[in-house]
């Protein structure tokens, strides 16, 4: 695996794939890589016959009082992780070759309404940080296809509309979400979490799955099941973010008859925001 720091370098060795005719797969992380990152790398493996991974822990979508300083910065380890699961190209640019022009006023990537609630609503500029990223990415590797989670569902939703509404020629893949044995989403931010803390975290998917059931049974007062929902969560010593059950095709509150659901929780642990969703289908 060849991995380039510079815009240019890795054009370079972008257009002679592209030259023969190459179908380039692209999986973008911010690194501190996991087995739920190795899965995207495998499916962009399954999609392409060239396979680029990025690591760029993006300023510009992390607020002021965020954890952008102590993200976890694991360069060596991901890319022995990265070389193991056959990638062919790593960028991993600095914020200067990204952001040249520091924080000067820059064109910005807004899908607006969709950026401004749940995730949105509790990190205000987040989204933004990420389309124009995600945008700036798509521009400098220019690939076929591009992975990502479906753990960060309301991101991968902004991401898919973005590339639609901006006529992108990406196609924008969406992988399941992997799970520890617990339930626990894999996330660079588990990271964060002491070993009690661990041990307390699957109760965020025990509760979707509680939640999901609820539904399936027929209970129709949504807003009660996530009243309740978050009682559990703060049983167990989890702070509330939200708990919400929404249209899976634009995450607005679901009119009766929507019989396509996801149910999406933030709540935050000792030092961590954990996320997380299900999807519910209605018969
Ligand atoms: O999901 C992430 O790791 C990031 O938000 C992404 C998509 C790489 C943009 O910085």
């Amino acid at each position: 695996m060849k991995t380039f720091h510079t815009i240019a370098e890795l054009r370079t060795a972008l257009k002679s794939e592209r030259l023969q005719d190459k179908r380039i797969a692209f999986v973008p992380t911010m690194g501190n890589l996991h087995e739920g990152h190795m899965d995207l790398v495998r499916r962009a493996r399954q999609e392409g016959d060239v396979v680029v991974a990025s690591i760029f822990v993006n300023p510009m979508q992390f607020s002021a009082n965020e954890d952008l300083e102590r993200y976890p910065r694991t360069l060596t380890e991901d890319q022995a992780l990265l070389e193991s699961n056959t990638c062919d190209y790593l960028f991993a640019p600095s914020a200067l070759e990204m952001y040249p022009d520091g924080k000067r006023s820059q064109t910005q990537i807004e899908v607006t309404g969709l950026s401004d609630i749940l995730c949105g609503a509790t990190r205000p500029g987040h989204f933004v940080g990420v389309a124009t990223v995600v945008t700036k990415l798509f521009n400098i590797v220019m690939p076929d296809c591009a992975i990502f989670g479906n753990k960060d569902f309301q991101q991968l939703k902004v991401i898919e509309d973005m590339a639609r509404d901006l006529s992108s020629n990406v196609e924008v893949i969406g992988v399941n979400i992997a799970r520890a044995d617990s339930g626990l989403a894999m996330s660079s931010r588990n990271g964060y979490l002491s070993a009690e803390e661990l041990s307390i975290a699957p109760t965020i998917y025990q509760t979707l799955l509680w939640a999901k059931q609820s539904i399936l049974e027929g209970h129709v007062s949504y807003a009660n099941i996530c009243e309740q929902a978050l009682q559990k969560l703060e049983a167990v010593g989890f702070e509330r973010d939200y708990f919400e059950i929404r249209a899976q095709h634009d995450l607005l509150t679901p009119s009766e008859k929507e019989k396509q659901l996801v149910i999406l929780v933030a709540a935050y642990l000792g030092k961590a925001r954990l996320i997380d969703n299900i999807t519910v289908e209605l018969p």
